[in-house]
């Protein structure tokens, strides 16, 4: 099977557009639990920006001053913004998990890390462990009336979305069985109102060995499960992210295999313990959501994908817009993720893969983006449908791998590709596009995003103007401190800040 063909014309030979020790000030643990109004504001919030942003991430890097191996093992610390009347509330906490609370009253780690985090004690103390600590680290989302915190090995953490106080795991009305897997990238089909249809959110959980099983259950506006199917699918899969569209949802999984007798062993977290294999083919798993048509699997060149920007149906053809990278990133021997050579490291990049289900072929696959991009949003309402503006995080430079320092809007009609960058000192987190309430095109609206300012050695909420993004943001809110490097989050429009200034 081929390899995607890099679309470089050129490595990056210019100087990095930062410094390494700023980029590593971003990970120091946040221990501290913060709530209080935003007053230090350049530009202004607008005023018709009304609803709560939530967003998950690892808060300690460390335990108890012992350093974790990877920040993918850091526990979830929840930040949320809530914006009204031109003025905005930040408050953040941590999940009380079970093994937050007990590792906190211990003062060090008891849990083995999925990335490779140990106990103390070296081989025996770790060796045969295989409990998993539930960190709740990854994203997180409000439906149903609930405000749900996940991590994709296990079940969602359910919090109170004006306290952020942890309720408890949350077995979705007994939809879940203690242990069972709920991923932690749920999508949001926003139906097709002219039909009578209503948004549903989508989500699977995975169970994997030898063959796997997808479970794919869709909930109705008010949390309810209306819909739940499963589908074997063979060998080990490891999928992250996946897909919707009106009337498929779509996997890629990726040509990895999996050694557990390190990870048994105790010598390595299970995440160390995958591999790559660039002579296999990725295969694409359409499922079709009526739940009764077979499965369809697709070869596709090898690469390996966290996750997917969107996908839609057109002219009987499914077209996936996915980041590959043309490696599985590890770690080496010895070394931590602050030593990364990010020029050693393959960066993600936006590729469009158009799949005929008739042949069952992947007929084209093109690079979009070939700038180091990841983190994508886009409206809500093209979520699953041919859609035109993609917003992602990316490289200052246009080539290279390097940390995301800039916001990228990308026109898929004109092609056009406009960035605002933070550089050199500014570091960008995921952004999340906000539509305007009576805003009438594809970009009316705004994108925020949490970024890491290592001048201030705080964080910032910049808020940017979707349709003139390279303007730079209409609105700098600084927090009084750092939240470290997050991952995934979204916006709801019910305001869960104080009722009053
Ligand atoms: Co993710």
């Amino acid at each position: 099977m081929q390899t995607l063909p890099s679309p470089h014309s050129a490595e990056a030979t210019s100087s990095p557009s930062f410094q390494i020790d700023d980029w590593r000030s971003g990970y120091r643990s946040q221990p501290e639990e913060y709530a209080y109004w935003i007053d230090d504001i350049e530009g202004e919030i607008p005023t018709a920006l009304e609803g709560t942003l939530f967003r998950n991430g690892p808060g300690l890097l460390d335990i108890g001053g012992h350093p974790i191996r990877h920040p993918f093992d850091g526990d979830g610390m929840i930040s949320s913004i809530a914006f009204k009347d031109g003025k905005a509330y930040y408050r953040n906490r941590f999940v009380r998990t079970e093994g937050y609370v007990a590792e906190q009253e211990a003062g060090k780690p008891l849990y083995r890390g999925v990335f490779g985090t140990q106990k103390i004690g070296g081989l025996w103390a770790n060796m045969f462990d295989l409990r998993l600590k539930n960190i709740a680290n990854t994203h997180i989302i409000y439906w149903g009336h609930k405000l749900l915190a996940l991590w994709e090995a296990a079940e969602p953490h359910r919090l109170d979305p004006e306290t952020l106080e942890t309720i408890g795991l949350d077995y979705l009305d007994g939809l879940l069985q203690p242990g069972d897997a709920f991923a932690a990238h749920p999508k949001i089909d926003p139906g097709n109102p002219d039909q009578g249809q209503e948004p549903r959110l989508v989500n699977f959980s995975i169970k994997t060995g030898l063959s796997s099983t997808i479970t794919i259950h869709e909930f109705d506006i008010s949390g309810n499960c209306v819909k739940s199917y499963h589908r074997s699918v063979p060998g080990f899969a490891f999928m992250h992210d996946f897909v919707v569209t009106p009337n498929y949802v779509v996997f890629f999984q990726n040509p990895v295999s999996f050694n557990p007798f390190p990870f048994v062993l105790g010598m390595k977290g299970a995440g160390e313990c995958i591999q790559l294999n660039p002579k296999a083919a990725t295969k694409i798993i359409v499922i079709p959501r009526n739940g009764e048509t077979p499965v369809q699997f697709i070869d596709a060149p090898a690469g390996f994908v966290f996750h997917h920007a969107n996908a839609f149906e057109q002219a009987g053809k499914v077209f996936v817009d996915s980041i590959v990278y043309q490696g599985f990133p590890t770690l080496d021997e010895g070394t931590t993720y602050q030593d990364v050579d990010f020029s050693k490291v393959p960066e993600g990049q936006l590729w469009r893969f158009t799949l005929d289900l008739d042949t069952e072929a992947v007929d084209d696959a093109s690079c979009l983006i070939s700038r180091c991009c990841e983190f994508p949003t886009l409206h809500p309402q093209q979520v699953g449908q041919p859609y035109r503006y993609l917003y992602i995080g990316a490289a200052h430079r246009p080539s290279g791998n390097a940390p995301l320092q800039a916001l990228l809007k990308k026109d898929f009609e004109t092609g056009e590709e406009h960035v605002w960058s933070e550089a050199p000192r500014g570091f960008m987190g995921e952004p999340i596009f906000v539509p305007r309430p009576d805003g009438t095109v594809e970009d009316d609206g705004w994108v925020l995003c949490l970024t890491y300012n290592a001048a201030r050695q705080c964080s910032d909420l910049i808020i940017l103007d979707a349709k003139n993004i390279q303007n730079g943001p209409i609105a700098r809110l600084k927090l009084k401190h750092h939240v470290p490097y997050g991952l995934h989050g979204s916006f709801t429009s019910t305001y869960f800040g104080p009722t009053a200034a």
